[in-house]
């Protein structure tokens, strides 16, 4: 079933909204990002930084994580909205696209941001060739 236009609304406004949330105090690169399951629930995420760099997290995975989290244990990805404060949109790093594409092997992934620029791609096309799950069986 495709996303309806409420459905995308209600994730950008979560993306955004948690984009305020975000700890990034050394980058001050805030992000939000929002998911849709494919049982229609969202789940939104910001990035949480560190004085030791290499543990940031990304929004992305904030997000995924607070689902598991929060009991959904045959998480699906339908969707991924991205929101950045910036005037051109920015795509997920490789790290989060790996960690989509485990929950979410045929997730739509959204870019967007201040203006109307957007980036709108299936994870598929953002990590080809993937591994995932399916190698380990
Ligand atoms: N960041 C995200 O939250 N998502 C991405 O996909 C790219 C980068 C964060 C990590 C770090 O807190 C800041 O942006 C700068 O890299």
């Amino acid at each position: 079933m495709p996303i309806t236009p409420a459905q995308l609304a209600t994730l950008k406004k979560a993306a955004r909204q948690a984009a305020g949330r975000a700890y990034a105090p050394y980058s001050r690169f805030r992000v939000g990002a929002a998911i849709l399951t494919e049982s229609g629930k969202v789940f939104a995420g910001c990035n949480v930084e560190n004085a030791s760099y290499g543990l940031c997290n990304c929004a992305e995975r904030t997000a995924i994580f607070s689902a598991v989290a929060a009991g959904e244990r045959k998480l699906r990805l339908k969707c991924v909205l991205v929101f950045t404060p910036t005037t051109k949109a920015t795509a997920p790093c490789g790290a989060c696209r790996q960690v989509i594409f485990e929950f979410g092997p045929k997730a739509r992934v959204i870019s967007t941001c201040r203006s109307r620029d957007r980036q709108d791609r299936l994870i598929t096309d953002l990590l080809p060739n993937a591994f995932g799950p399916a190698d380990l069986a």
